[in-house]
This record gives C-alpha cells, sequence and structure tokens, in this order.
C-alpha cells in the first residue's frame, strides 16, 4: 500500500482498492475463461474426459465456441465481487496484522505479514465469492449434468434461468452452497497467493528500489507467481468445492468432509487433481493481467485523487 499522503483517507483509499481489484478481476476473466470452463468440466466429471486437449476439443465440438464462454456473466460478477472485496479489506488486514505485530507503519510488514493480511482479507471476499460462483460453476458443467440426465434445465439456459431455479429450489440459503469449502480454499489458498506475490516481487528488486517502483514485467510475472502458489496449494479443495457446487443441483450433498472421503474412496486422490496443469499455466497470464491492472488503476486513481485534494 503506498504511504499515506495528505487528503488520502482510509475511506477513499479502500474505495481504490475496491475499483482496481474490479479491473484486476475483470482482466483476469477475459484472459482466462476458456480455461476455467474446461477446469469445472474435468474436476466434476473426471472420468469424462481424457485430458485437457480432450476436453477442450469436445467442448467446442459439442457445444461450440460458446460452451467454452458458458458462465461468462457470473464469472465476471464472481472476479469482481471477490477481488473488489478482498483488495478493498486487503488494506485494514494490513493495518490490522501492524497493530497485532507492533509495527510502526504497513511499509515494515514482511511477506509473512502480508500473506496473513491477505489470508485474513480472504475470510470475507468469500462471502461475495460463494454464490456467484455457484452459478458460474453450475453453468459451465450444464452439459454434463445435462447428458447425465441430472438436471431438468435446459443445456442453454441463461444466468437468469439459472439463478431462478436456485432460488425456487433452495431458497435464498441454497446461494451458500460450498460456503465452507470456499473457506477452506480461499484462506490457505490467499496466503500461499499474497505471500507468493511478495516473495516474488522482493526477489525483482534491484537496490535502492522500493516494491512500488516495480516495471510492469515483473509485477506480472510476480502475480502470475501468486496465482500458482494459489493453485498448487489448494487445487483437491478446489475440486471438492467444485464437485459439490455443481452436483447439489440434482439434490443435496453432503459437506466438504463427506465428499472429500467419498472421492477419495470411490475415485482415489489424484482423481482430485484432474485439471491442475491447464489451470496452473493458465493462472501465470490471468493472475499476471490481474496484478497488472490493479497496480495501475490503483496508481492512476491515487494520483487522481492526490491532484484533486
Ligand atoms: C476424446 O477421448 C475420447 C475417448 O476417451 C475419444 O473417443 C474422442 O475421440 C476424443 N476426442 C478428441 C476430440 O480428442
Amino acid at each position: 500500500m503506498a504511504p499515506r499522503r495528505r487528503g488520502s483517507h482510509p475511506l477513499v483509499q479502500a474505495l481504490i482498492h475496491l475499483l482496481a481489484g474490479a479491473a484486476g478481476g475483470v482482466a483476469c476473466v477475459v484472459s482466462g475463461q476458456p480455461f476455467d470452463t474446461i477446469k469445472v468440466k474435468m474436476q466434476t466429471f473426471p472420468t469424462m474426459y481424457r485430458g485437457f486437449f480432450n476436453c477442450s476439443l469436445r467442448t467446442y465440438q459439442q457445444e461450440g465456441l460458446h460452451g467454452l464462454y458458458q458462465g461468462i456473466t457470473p464469472a465476471l460478477l464472481a472476479n469482481v465481487a471477490e477481488n473488489a472485496v478482498l483488495f478493498a479489506c486487503y488494506g485494514f488486514c494490513q493495518q490490522l496484522v501492524r497493530q497485532l505485530f507492533g509495527l510502526s507503519s504497513v511499509l515494515e510488514l514482511s511477506e509473512l505479514h502480508s500473506a496473513l493480511a491477505g489470508s485474513l482479507s480472504s475470510v470475507f471476499s468469500s462471502m461475495a465469492l460463494c454464490p456467484t460462483e455457484l452459478v458460474k460453476c453450475r453453468m459451465q458443467a450444464l452439459y454434463e449434468m445435462k447428458v447425465t440426465g441430472q438436471t431438468p434445465l435446459s443445456r442453454h439456459s441463461s444466468t437468469w434461468t439459472v439463478v431462478k431455479s436456485i432460488f425456487h429450489s433452495e431458497g435464498l440459503l441454497g446461494f451458500f452452497q460450498g460456503l465452507t469449502s470456499t473457506w477452506l480454499r480461499e484462506v490457505p489458498g490467499y496466503f500461499f497467493f499474497f505471500g507468493g506475490y511478495e516473495v516474488s516481487r522482493s526477489f525483482f528488486l534491484q537496490a535502492d528500489q522500493s516494491k512500488e517502483e516495480l516495471g510492469a514485467l515483473p509485477l506480472t510475472m510476480s502475480g502470475g507467481i501468486g496465482g500458482a502458489c494459489f493453485w498448487l496449494s489448494v487445487y483437491p479443495i478446489d475440486s471438492v468445492k467444485s464437485r459439490i457446487q455443481v452436483l447439489s443441483m440434482a439434490g443435496r450433498q453432503g459437506g466438504f468432509l463427506f465428499s472429500f472421503l467419498h472421492i477419495l474412496r470411490t475415485e482415489g486422490f489424484m482423481a482430485l487433481y484432474c485439471g491442475l496443469m491447464p489451470t496452473v499455466i493458465r493462472a501465470l497470464p490471468s493472475n499476471g493481467a490481474l496484478f497488472l491492472s490493479y497496480e495501475m488503476t490503483r496508481k492512476k486513481l491515487t494520483s487522481l485523487v492526490d491532484r484533486t485534494t
């Protein structure tokens, strides 16, 4: 976070982070949506597809380009909501961690401190993420749910149709299926995400340079590394979450532990790693784009606010 200047009230700062986080979320989705769709299909129907290329090609053959971009509306909503809340809370969580460890300024926070602040921040962003990601996952695997006879919905259902069907059959609480799994993924995941990002930024730092002065390339690479750390650390948890959120369409699902043990017993541990490689590879450019958009928007808005106050 930039040092406080005259006129930058904490709430203005939070608003700047919120808008910058939203910009980062859009960049992340636009650059990675087809990969995300393949990930969810492979996680929820691991025996249906042979691998990343098989799944991508067959999706294209069966559903067209549209199939690869299925769920982009809720994906945009999910990522904008998540990153806006995540980055808006990140500043406050950094302050909290600073006080907890008795430091006088956020500039003294180590990589470990930032990782903790990110992790804490994700407790809040998960609540914005869970319902939007539920709709996204269900739309992405609609084709597979249809061909296996597990949903009455048409496979061309709109976002609004899916939202209405959740509300009608499961009520408002239905949108929070998989919240425990979301927390179990996000809290450790964002520890490694911000930790990886900060360690990587420190690594790229030249003598006498501050992190604020890092150029676009090292910034993008650090963001990509943060994203890869996220997926490498929590992928199996994400697989359980995707299953719960997609299959709960066909009826009530057990909780995280039940689903996790059930998959272990019936399919083995490796089933939880289906789709890992394309996800990690995709994380490099899309999280690079996320952090680049975030930092650029934040710097622009900060200088705008400084000039007008
Ligand atoms: C995908 O794999 C299935 C069998 O597992 C095969 O029948 C099909 O031809 C493959 N499709 C493509 C596009 O590779």
